[in-house]
């Protein structure tokens, strides 16, 4: 993916609508959604019987009616679960995503998507191959394609090899001394790192190294002003109310 072809927006709702709906629900997409977004990042891991579902947890306690690991229920169990109720009344019965369903809404609303591939423990590789295959295919009439993205080396390399044509990012919390080597090796096209390792003479690098740059998560709009200033190309907030998109969506 070259300079000139970089086709996402510089705003990017995280895991949905941030905190204001709750994360990876399809009512997080439209509250997003209502305040101008249009590029959603999600995590998504594989249930027990390997179906892509939105889940940021390895397990289903915090954001569902469930309780144990995400695989260790088949994808007709987690069907029944309620994502919503944890956040508010308001959002009860909301439930647990497929992603073949958020490709469905995006792809109608002219969304663009981060899939941020969050393996259960011990699933890295076949998450990242099967995530990968999923997207490949549930965004194939796409114009722009899904950014894949992970903290997992091994997801991305089985993303890679599952699906070489859709564009990677490297989720980083701290910079090692390699990254740029990292970057190369993963054949990404994007650094995403937390906001905190970034400034303007690490997002030069990675630009003159000819890569992009992405940040996570960033809820303060003086720190996002500065960031974009540096030449950010990518800024996963929470803020989806007090930190406005850019209204030509460049
Ligand atoms: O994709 C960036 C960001 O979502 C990584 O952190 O824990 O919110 O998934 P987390
Ligand atoms: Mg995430």
């Amino acid at each position: 993916m070259t300079e000139a072809a970089w086709p996402y927006p510089r705003h990017i709702a995280h895991r949905g609508a941030g905190k204001l709906a709750p994360e990876n629900t399809l009512a997080a997409f439209r509250h997003g959604a209502s305040f101008g977004y249009r590029m959603f990042e999600f995590d998504v891991k594989l249930s027990g019987d390997g179906k892509a579902v939105l889940m940021h947890d390895a397990t289903l306690d915090r954001t569902t009616s469930g309780s144990g690991r995400v695989d260790a229920l088949a994808l007709g169990e987690l069907a029944a679960l309620d994502a919503g109720s944890w956040h508010g009344p308001a959002f009860a019965g909301e439930p647990v995503p497929t992603l073949a369903a958020i490709a469905r809404y995006t792809q109608a609303n002219g969304f663009l998507v981060n899939i941020e591939i969050k393996p259960v423990p011990g699933a890295e590789y076949r998450t990242g191959a099967a995530v990968a295959l999923d997207a490949l295919s549930l965004w194939k009439d796409a114009a722009v394609p899904p950014l894949l993205s992970s903290f997992s080396e091994t997801a991305l390399e089985a993303a890679r090899l599952a699906a070489p044509g859709l564009p990677r990012a490297l989720l980083l919390d701290r910079l090692p001394p390699d990254w740029l080597g990292r970057l190369h090796r993963l054949g990404c096209v994007a650094l995403d790192a937390n906001h905190r390792e970034l400034d303007a003479a690490v997002i030069g690098q990675a630009h003159a190294a000819g890569f992009k740059v992405l940040c996570y998560t960033v809820n303060d709009p003086a720190r996002a002003a500065d960031l974009l200033d540096w030449g950010l190309d990518g800024l996963i907030t929470d803020a989806v109310d007090t930190i406005a998109p850019d209204r030509t969506g460049a």
